[in-house]
């Protein structure tokens, strides 16, 4: 059986360290790290995401502003506020939760948050920064990935990743930082999305497998390598007569199947996700180290 990751507990020594990173900084003399958060509309996921956002900024000692205004607010007055936030020098970290009402270009918002405050790591400055290999803000979940791999000794160096999905959140950076050199790095990838073929001979042949495709289930315990390691991004709700809510949330990884062929496997919940939110943390502590002159604490 496989073993299994734990990404609660994992985040929960990130967190940790963040504290005692704040802690540091407020105790000479610094601002604490400030975090804002946009939220446009009512969409209960995105809700959800917001409140437990806020509130680990809050166990961790950082100041956060959530911003809530109605779906009907005009590009120009979210780009006013992102403006505001640019400007504002108690916050470090600008967070616009996705996905925007369709009125609004959610690339055009993107690309107003100041760079030095993208803490997500979506501006495309960030995005080129990680393409050559230059430092910024990397995107929070694919950081969170990188940071399990590693903390949980798991060898990259010479594996073959298959990265199932290309998304400018998840997939496009991952497959970025696991080809990187280095830490967490030096892998041989693939890439694959809707048009792979022969999908299923592509996942048989990789050490490492990164679902983030966002279908419930899909990598089968036939597609796994045994011994494979891996990491279950997708969060994808399921009907579950037995649950209060009438559904429950799995993963793009059937777990049952996947826990008895692989060598480790992340649950979720539970897995990734934590993770997210850790490296959002992350991101916006060294945000305010930077903003304060203060070298980066990373390795
Ligand atoms: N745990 C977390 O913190 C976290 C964070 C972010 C996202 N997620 C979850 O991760 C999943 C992916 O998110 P995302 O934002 O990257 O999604 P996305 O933007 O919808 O991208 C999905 C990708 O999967 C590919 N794909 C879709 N169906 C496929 C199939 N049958 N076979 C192969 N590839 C397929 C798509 O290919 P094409 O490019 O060809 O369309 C696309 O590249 C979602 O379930 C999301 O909820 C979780």
């Amino acid at each position: 059986m496989a073993t299994i990751i734990d990404g609660k507990k994992i985040s929960g020594e990130i967190r940790n360290e963040i504290k005692a990173g704040v802690d540091e900084l407020v105790a000479g003399g610094h601002r604490p790290p400030g975090l804002a958060v946009l939220l446009v509309g009512e969409n209960p996921a995105s809700m959800a995401y917001v409140r437990s956002k806020t509130r680990a900024c809050a166990e961790v000692g950082f100041h956060s502003r959530q911003i809530n205004r109605p779906a009907s607010i005009s590009e120009e007055g979210l780009l006013r506020l992102v403006q505001e936030c640019n400007d504002d020098p108690e916050i470090h970290g600008i967070l616009v939760q996705l996905p925007l009402p369709e009125h609004i270009d959610s690339q055009k918002i993107i690309e107003a948050i100041d760079p030095a405050k993208d803490v997500d790591g979506f501006h495309p400055v960030n995005a080129g920064r990680l393409m050559v290999g230059l430092p910024g803000f990397v995107p929070c979940t694919p950081a969170g990935i990188i940071e399990m791999l590693v903390r949980t000794g798991t060898e990259t160096s010479g594996k073959h990743a298959v990265v199932l999905g290309r998304s400018n959140i998840v997939g496009k950076p991952i497959a970025q930082l696991l080809a990187r050199k280095g830490r967490g790095g030096d892998c041989t990838v693939t890439i694959a999305h809707s048009r792979t073929r022969n999908i299923e001979e592509i996942c048989q042949q990789a050490d490492i497998i990164i679902a983030a495709i966002g279908r419930a289930r899909f990598v089968k315990g036939s597609m796994i390598k045994p011994g494979a390691v891996i990491i279950d991004v997708g969060i994808n709700r399921v009907e579950d007569e037995n649950s209060e809510k009438g559904y429950r949330l799995v993963g793009d990884v059937d777990f049952d199947e996947a826990e008895k062929v692989a060598g480790a496997i992340t649950p979720v919940p539970g897995g990734v996700g934590p993770m997210t939110i850790a490296l959002l943390l992350r991101n916006t502590l060294e945000s305010a180290r930077a903003s304060s002159g203060l070298p980066s604490s990373l390795r």
